[in-house]
Formats: C-alpha cells, structure tokens, sequence
C-alpha cells in the first residue's frame, strides 16, 4: 500500500509539472483527489491494511494529499502570475495617462465662498431663512408699506396662501432678531427672487448677501469701515469707491456704494455693487413688538444693513457679459473656471 501510494505522488507530481492551463489543472485535480480520484480509491483498501500498519498507512495518506494539494496551489498561483504577465506585456507604462474630466467649483460658489471667507474673518456669523416668506418677514417688518411698489402682485411671486417667494435676504434680519438678542453680527447668503423680464442683466431667480450688525452704539463709521475694508477685500486695495445717497424703507439713513472700475480695454466707470443703510427705528419697533420684549429698543441699540448681489460680483470678476451663462450650465463656460 506504501509502494503504491508513493508511486501515485511520483507519477502525479510529475505530470503537474506538464500542465499549463486552469482547465487541465482542474482535471489533474478530479483525478487525484477527487471523490473518484485514485487517491480516494486507494484508501478504500484501507479497510484490509492489517491494524499494525494503519497508523503508517494513514500518515503516508496524509504525506501524499498534502504534497498533491501544495503542488496544485503553487501552480494555480504561477498560471495567475503568467496570465497578468501577459497583459501587462501589452500595456506601455511610459505613456502618459488619459486624463480624465475633472469637475470644478461653480464661479457663482467660488464669488459667495469669497465673500463669506471675508466677512467671517470680521466676525460675522452665518444666518439663514427660509425662500418662502410671510410678506410682514419680508415687507412689513422691514418698515414697507401695503402701497409700495415692490410689494406688487407685478414685481413679487405670491402663492394663493399669501405668502411669496422672498425678493430679498433682508427678511432673514428679521428673523435673526426675533430669535437672538443683541449684539447681532450676521451674513445671510442665499437666493432672492423677482418677477423681472430675464435678460443679459436680470433673472428672476438670484443671489443676495444680507448682512446686519446690531449693537450698542453701532456707528455710520462701523458701517462704512466695515464696507471698505470688504470692497478692498474684493476689488483691491486702491479700488476707489462712493456712498451715494439713496432710500430704503429699512434703513435711514441709506446708500447705494459703487466702485470705480475698468472693465478690460474700457475707460473707468462707476458700478453699483450693493444697498446699505443704518437700521430704521421703525424696524427696531416692528422686532421690539414681536418679541414682546425692549432687547432691540431704538434708544437701546443701532445697527447698519447691507445686501449685494452676487451675480453682479461674478460678472465683474471675471467680465461676464451676460449673466444667463451663470445658469445655463454650459461646460464650455464653466470649464474656463476650473
Ligand atoms: N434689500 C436691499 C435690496 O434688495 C438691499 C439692502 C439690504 C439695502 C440691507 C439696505 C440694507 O436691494
């Protein structure tokens, strides 16, 4: 029985030695050791090996099954090896790679990150609300009376309820001063929406920065420090800039603030970039009524408002003529700001 098992694992570790693929490797597998193998029809004849010997035939047994089996993994891994040698035979490592597309940051994230990144380092604190507002969150609270004309069923997008799609951030001040009490340093990015004819200027869905900063003794200096320091902070340290009087119901006294730029080749002119305004008692007396407390008192507190538009911001960045690009999702565009 020894004999004939030692001559079985001769002849078997010879002949793995011819084989060269995963088919005739699983054959020589069933041959050997498969439940009709012929070392399985060997040990059968255990049953008349005399009980002195069986211990011997047994390890002898296992001696041979171990050493088919080793012999069958070492060679299922070199028939692996050679098949991926044989692929990379084919692949040239010096080439270089195929690039593939990249992705990048939208110009209009890329202008509000900016902004953001600027005003935050001045202490102001990101706020939000809500798109669809109560017209007192977006209108009355903000001191604009039922006859104004951006209250206008022409101008603003009402829904039956009556409430409407808010025509800018500064219904998030309101907000943010019912649920906080003094001092108050915010900014409230986010979209602002008008019935306005689309066209290279306008679109009826748009980006604001609201900012609001309420505290005690909050000066027309804070306001125009503040205001510089982001202009400069945006367009460059010598950007020249204006206050030009102008109104909002919110704010009194207000100005609109331009920058003096040069849009390639062009002469200098000036750019309204954003609305702004020392905060109206009457809006102080609208967050005192609705709190039901004297926390935002107008001889208490006194804060200063302002609200750009970002669109605006991108186009002059990066000389965008018309702002419809900004949407259109056109990768021909977008890829010139990757
Ligand atoms: N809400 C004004 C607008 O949309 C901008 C503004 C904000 C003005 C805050 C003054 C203070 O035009």
């Amino acid at each position: 029985m020894i004999e004939q098992l030692q001559s079985l694992s001769a002849t078997a570790l010879a002949e793995i030695v011819s084989i060269h693929d995963d088919a005739a490797l699983e054959e020589f597998r069933l041959r050997y050791l498969g439940k009709k193998g012929s070392v399985t029809a060997l040990s059968a004849g255990m049953r008349d090996v005399p009980p002195d010997q069986r211990a011997a035939v047994g390890a002898k047994f296992n001696e041979v099954r171990t050493a088919i089996t080793a012999a069958l993994d070492e060679k299922k891994a070199a028939l692996v090896a050679a098949a991926d040698a044989k692929v990379a035979e084919g692949v040239d490592v010096t080439l270089p790679g195929r690039p593939l597309p990249r992705g990048g940051i939208h110009p209009m994230t890329q202008v509000l990150d900016r902004a953001v990144r600027i005003l935050r380092r001045m202490g102001f604190a990101l706020a939000t609300g809500p798109e669809v507002e109560t017209e007192w969150h977006c209108f009355d609270a903000l001191n604009t009376p039922a006859d104004h004309p951006a209250r206008n069923e022409s101008d603003t997008f009402y829904f039956d309820s009556g409430l409407l799609l808010r025509t800018h951030t500064s219904s998030v001040q309101i907000r943010t001063m019912q649920n906080q009490a003094p001092p108050v340093r915010i900014i409230a990015p986010g979209s602002a929406f008008r019935r306005d004819e689309i066209d290279a200027t306008h679109l009826s869905a748009f980006n604001q920065l609201e900012g609001l900063y309420v505290a005690e003794r909050v000066s027309l200096a804070d306001l125009k420090g503040t205001l510089e320091h982001l202009l400069r902070a945006l367009f460059g340290p010598n950007v020249e800039m204006r206050f030009r009087p102008h109104f909002f119901p919110f704010t009194e006294p207000s100005y609109e603030v331009d920058v003096k730029l040069a849009p390639k080749g062009q002469a200098p002119r000036w750019v309204e970039i954003l609305g702004c305004g020392m905060v109206d008692p009457a809006v102080f007396r609208a967050i005192c009524d609705s709190r039901k407390d004297d926390v935002y008192h107008p001889d208490k507190v006194t804060g200063f408002a302002f609200g750009m538009g970002l669109e605006r911001l991108a186009m002059i960045q990066w000389g965008i003529g018309d702002i419809r690009h900004l949407i259109e999702n056109d990768v021909r565009f977008l890829e010139q700001f990757v």
